[in-house]
């Protein structure tokens, strides 16, 4: 039976409540180009990179756009979104995960980031809490979007440490797809009713204890 030996962390929506600028930014995009898009169909666009969301919402909407069009869209959201998250500093990080990181880090364990984001360094480093991992996968560095496993197989290979002994914490449908993908251990951030394939889920870090990780036994 083996034992947990590491954690690897989605950003968006597990460590920080940026996801609600990346829904109004792409509401934002959405509007300028007479598509409607609701809290309910976003469920779709998280986790996944910047132009496979730009594909979903055009699908969405019936629009055909060229690439460079595409590409346009990209960069104008990612405008947005940069404006939205200037503010963000340490106090935004979600209650419980400072604790949580510090007691993982003070037991020995393996941390990572696993996350679509490309703009990942750039929040990590206005949170200050880069310096608590040993890996960082990002948008910047993986090929295929999640539900792939190429961001957590990534974090795991980097770390040094069998997919079998990691926990993936992800918000996101096609996260937890991923990390399931991935032969991990998954612990949804949200309901289990919204994220069914994961192994258990916590509503808040401020549930979550190194003790509870060392109980999982694969
Ligand atoms: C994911 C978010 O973490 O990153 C998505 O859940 C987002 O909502 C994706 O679209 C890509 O982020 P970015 O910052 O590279 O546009
Ligand atoms: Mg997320």
């Amino acid at each position: 039976m083996a034992h947990i030996e590491a954690c690897i962390f989605d950003m968006d929506g597990v460590l920080v409540s940026t996801e609600i600028y990346h829904y109004k930014a792409w509401k934002r995009l959405a509007d300028s180009i007479g598509i409607s898009i609701d809290e309910h169909f976003n469920e779709q666009l998280k986790g996944v990179s910047r132009a496979f969301c730009i594909d979903l919402i055009l699908a969405h909407g019936n629009v055909k756009k060229t690439q460079i069009e595409k590409e346009q869209l990209a960069a104008q959201k990612n405008q947005w979104f940069l404006e939205y998250i200037e503010h963000i500093s340490p106090q935004d990080v979600f209650p419980g995960v400072i604790e949580f990181l510090t007691d993982l880090q003070a037991n020995g364990f393996k941390m990572a980031i696993g996350s679509a984001s490309k703009n990942a360094p750039l929040l990590l480093e206005k949170m200050q809490i880069a310096h608590y991992f040993d890996a960082i996968v990002d948008g910047n560095t993986i090929e295929k979007a999640k539900p792939n496993p190429e961001v957590f197989l990534k974090g795991a290979q980097q770390l040094g440490i069998a997919t079998s002994a990691c926990v993936v914490f992800e918000d996101a449908l096609s996260g937890v797809q991923a990390a399931k993908s991935a032969g991990m251990y998954c612990i949804g951030v949200g309901s289990k009713e919204h994220l069914t394939l994961a192994d258990e889920c916590i509503s808040s870090f401020t549930e979550m204890t190194v003790e509870r990780i060392k109980q999982i036994k694969r």
